[in-house]
């Protein structure tokens, strides 16, 4: 009697932490505004919303089941069982011994297993290519711990525009590791890896910002791997290509600025238009048409970016951008000439 009292005890209790880390669980992904990866549980677009809905069903498909078992088990434990002489008795009569639940339970959890297996396999068809043929293709390759994006004559980092409501590929690079590439709202995961080009399509069916995220382990900088995926109606993402594709409008003379750049920031940094044309790190030439610097880390702005240009190292630990040492005339030319770069 101990005993059965001690199993419903511990069995409550572990129900109790289930329901607790549960109702945690459902009130932090509610929490949409302050955590934006939060949107794993929502779906915004056609390769999305097919796996999201997989997803909730399993989920719900593995809660009924433990709901079952526990009921059983419980029911089990509870049960008065008959002396053991009777029991005896019982399987010499040739009653079953219970095998009749064995094969309830397997004929049961087999039908569940196979209608699961299909419901997958079409789920992964759907998602497997888009109804159109994209017109938008993007070459993402990931760095330690940046994106770089390309489209046809533009380049950029760690933001990504496309149109609203259209099917877009993507062609996934690593430049070194393997990274993953994540848009939790718009489609699911797919690694980029060293050497091969894998390919995936996005598409959002509403315009807005969509957070990003590296989701394979690269490395110390891992978690401040993040990218933007910005949807805007078609006229508009035009006009930010038609403005992307522009080189940088370099002034005729060459000011402090801009030559304090060349001397150190041009090997690892491009200005499209100068003599910059490095090729490690972010493109610079429409610095300041991205929202975020630093791969999602500080939103960009005239004193983020010369704190990050002079404290890289303390923003991103082992960030492959060195902490830049300036004075302070060198920090406001520098300045100057960064806020050139629209
Ligand atoms: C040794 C190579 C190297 C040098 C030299 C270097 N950078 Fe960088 N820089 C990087 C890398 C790599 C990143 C991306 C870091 C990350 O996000 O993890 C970066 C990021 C940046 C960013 C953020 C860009 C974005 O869109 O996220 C700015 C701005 C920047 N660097 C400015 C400069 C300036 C200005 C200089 C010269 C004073 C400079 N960097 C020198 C490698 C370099």
């Amino acid at each position: 009697m101990l005993a059965t009292h001690k199993a419903i005890h511990c069995a409550w209790r572990s129900t109790r932490a289930a329901i607790a880390v549960l109702v945690a669980f459902v009130c932090h992904a509610n929490a949409r505004a302050d955590a934006p990866l939060n949107y794993f549980l929502h779906a915004d677009g056609p390769a999305a919303t097919p796996t999201m809905r997989l997803g909730w069903a399993l989920a719900a498909l593995a809660v009924v089941v433990a709901l079952i078992v526990s009921v059983l088990l419980i029911g089990a434990i509870v049960r008065r069982r008959p002396p053991p002489t009777e029991r005896d008795a019982s399987h010499v009569e040739g009653e079953g011994g219970g095998m009749h639940w064995v094969w309830i339970g397997t004929g049961v959890s087999s039908v569940a297993l196979f209608a699961t297996l299909a419901y997958v396999l079409v789920t992964l068809e759907s998602v497997a290519s888009p109804r159109r043929e994209p017109r938008v293709t993007i070459a993402v390759t990931a760095y330690d711990w940046w994106w770089k994006i390309d489209y046809a004559g533009v380049t950029t980092a760690n933001e990504i525009h496309i149109p609203v409501g259209e099917p877009v590929k993507i062609e996934l690079r690593s430049a070194d590791v393997i990274h993953a590439f994540w848009v939790p709202r718009l489609a699911g995961k797919t690694q980029t890896i060293p050497g091969v080009v894998n390919e995936q399509w996005i598409q959002a069916d509403r315009a807005g910002v969509y957070r990003g995220q590296c989701s394979q382990f690269c490395g110390a900088q891992h978690a401040h791997m993040a990218f933007e995926v910005i949807a805007e109606p078609r006229a508009q993402f035009d006009a930010w290509y038609a403005a992307q594709a522009q080189p940088h409008a370099a002034n005729a003379t060459v000011n402090a600025g801009q030559q304090l750049f060349l001397d150190r920031c041009a090997g690892c940094h491009a200005v499209r238009g100068t003599d910059a044309n490095g090729m490690q790190a972010p493109d610079l030439t429409h610095l300041n048409s991205r929202r975020l610097i630093a791969a999602g880390v500080l939103p960009n702005t005239a004193s983020n970016q010369l704190d990050w240009i002079q404290h890289a190292q303390r923003i991103k630990p082992d960030a492959l951008m060195p902490s830049i040492a300036l004075t302070a005339a060198e920090a406001a030319a520098l300045s100057a000439y960064l806020r050139t770069l629209q």
